[in-house]
């Protein structure tokens, strides 16, 4: 039986708590505790965390651990890093921390020992990369590849696409990567443009191997290959990854070429494992390897660290004191930084696709809200868009803004004095301090502004937001990013007792879409095949295709 977690003295007690504290301002907090700026904050690895610009006090704090701690978040925590098969609707372990143990390490699920499986085939990617990497293998033609196309979709493309941007800076060896994820056929036409059939290696990247659009582009992509080099280059020019190997022997890729992973590594938990190669193609062994140390970093702070400084706990105890309390149901991610520009897209299916759940692990409907929506770009583009609505709209949506200290990349500013990347951070601190305290309608007025423009430009503020620091956007850096927000998810699914690592919802639009296919194509078949609304759009389809 799920736990109602609402039933709980825990949760009554955290009602009754936002009911005395819900409306107060930050302002007030903050002049109470004037030490919260450099107390209410957490280093995790290389990240520097301030949670103190959240409508938090050190009392909601304690009563949002007293509800991990009711909830089972520990005992949970630890049977997800044992490999209990916590995965229960699926009835699988969940083991992504397992991708980034350190060789010496041990971890026997099942009966086999997970990690001796992971480095074996990171040492198989690896050995790969150096070759290509090293101009050692060659296309059919005897060139060097100097392009890997990713063909994948959801998990086996957000991630490598989100970490290739991120990384830009570490690429090299000369190989550059493209994505190619989408049916939309001008998704592959474009990503194609340009690239020359003899210096490109395609990655099939797919979990199950059953993907339609996955498999319709790369059977695309092996047609235009094909056109060129002819049939024989096909073993120079596609490598899989994969869980299922029968079924990349079957799409014609030799597994040989092939680097699996297992059904204990969820699509979105999985750039991490062999659905990385793309990203070590690139970047080197030794770099996704730090990557994974950066994972693993986070995985013992949330592992070990007690739930009042575990960083994770506590981000996803505030998301969910928002969204259960506050009715606020988004989060808005504001990284500034150019290179994180898919972040947020990213951040969507590993929070969503685990989160966005309407039952929890019982069957049982929940008795709170689930899944937060995350949107975001980067700073400072998103301040000449949304943020109007974040400062002066009427909806809450709380914010992690995430700067690094070094930049990637810098120039001088205007005048010549100072560094593009400084103002960039100044925007980052100006806005999470206006956005919690905001300008009041005495301090608009007393500047001299017409009575009838004050109430347009007072700023009300008490819109909290997390800040995350770290000193560069290194391969670590990002894999300790990436950690804290999956297990930020995982503890909010705990408490929200949902099963976080299936995804039913997806599969039902799969099937009728290709039940919808061949109505579409066939002028014979009765368009009256659903409800009247999608019969009369698939007739509009139809009679503008000449069907
Ligand atoms: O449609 C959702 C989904 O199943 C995701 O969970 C997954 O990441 C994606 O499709 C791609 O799946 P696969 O890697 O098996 O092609």
């Amino acid at each position: 039986m799920s736990l109602d977690i609402t039933a709980t003295a825990a949760w009554q007690e955290l009602r009754a708590h936002h009911d005395q504290v819900g409306t107060r301002h930050l302002r007030e907090i903050f002049a109470e505790d004037p030490k919260r700026g450099s107390e209410l904050t957490v280093t995790a690895g290389d990240l520097y965390i301030d949670y103190s610009k959240h409508r938090v006090e050190r009392e909601t704090l304690r009563l949002l651990i007293e509800l991990a701690r009711a909830a089972g978040v520990e005992e949970r925590r630890d049977a997800m890093f044992r490999g209990d098969h916590i995965n229960t609707s699926e009835d699988r372990a969940v083991l992504h921390t397992a991708l980034r143990l350190p060789a010496d390490a041990t971890l026997v699920v099942d009966g086999q020992d997970v990690v001796a499986d992971v480095h074996e085939v990171l040492e198989r990617m690896g050995h790969f990369t150096d070759r290509l990497r090293s101009g050692e293998w060659r296309g059919a033609t005897g060139e060097r590849i100097t392009t890997v196309v990713n063909i994948g979709i959801g998990g086996s493309d957000l991630g490598p696409v989100m970490a290739y941007r991120a990384l830009r800076h570490y690429a090299d060896a000369g190989i550059a990567a493209r994505f190619v994820s989408n049916i939309d056929p001008s998704d592959l036409v474009s990503k194609l443009a340009g690239l020359d059939p003899a210096t490109t290696l395609f990655i099939v990247a797919s979990k199950t191997f059953s993907t339609l659009e996955t498999l319709t582009n790369a059977t695309a992509a092996r047609r235009w290959l094909t056109a060129t080099l002819g049939e024989d280059a096909v073993a120079k020019h596609f490598v899989a990854v994969s869980t299922h190997a029968e079924r990349v022997s079957d799409f014609g890729i030799d597994t040989d070429n092939m680097f699996g992973f297992w059904d204990w590594v969820g699509g979105r938990y999985s750039v991490d494992s062999a659905i990385g190669l793309s990203l070590m193609c690139v970047i080197g062994k030794e770099g996704f390897g730090e990557f994974l140390e950066g994972f693993h970093t986070i995985d013992r702070h949330f592992a070990t660290a007690p739930l009042e400084d575990n960083a994770p706990v506590l981000l996803g105890l505030i998301g969910l004191w928002y969204s259960s309390f506050f009715d606020s149901d988004s989060r808005a991610v504001l990284p500034y930084s150019n290179d994180l520009g898919r972040f947020a897209a990213y951040l969507q299916q590993l929070t969503m696709e685990s989160n966005g759940k309407s039952v929890r692990a019982d069957g049982s409907p929940v008795t709170t809200p689930t899944g937060e929506i995350f949107w975001g770009e980067p700073g400072t583009n998103g301040q000449h868009a949304f943020y109007q609505l974040l400062h002066q709209g009427t909806r809450l949506s709380p914010a992690d803004f995430i700067g690094f200290a070094e930049p990637t990349d810098d120039l001088p500013t205007l005048d010549g004095t100072g560094s593009m990347h400084d103002i960039l951070m100044s925007n980052l601190f100006a806005q999470t301090k206006v956005l919690a305290f905001g300008k009041t309608a005495e301090e608009i007025a007393g500047e001299g502004t017409a009575p009838e423009l004050v109430p347009h430009k007072v700023m009300p503020g008490n819109r909290p937001s997390t800040t995350i620091l770290a000193p560069r956007i290194t391969p670590s850096a990002l894999g300790q990013l990436i950690a804290l927000y999956e297990h930020q998810v995982f503890v909010e699914g705990v408490v929200f007792g949902i099963d976080s690592f299936d995804q039913w919802g997806v599969e039902l639009g799969k099937t009728q879409a290709l039940e919808l296919g061949p109505i579409l194509t066939n002028p014979e078949a009765p368009a009256e095949q659903a409800d009247s609304s999608t019969d009369t759009l698939v007739r509009w389809y139809r009679s503008r295709r000449g069907r």
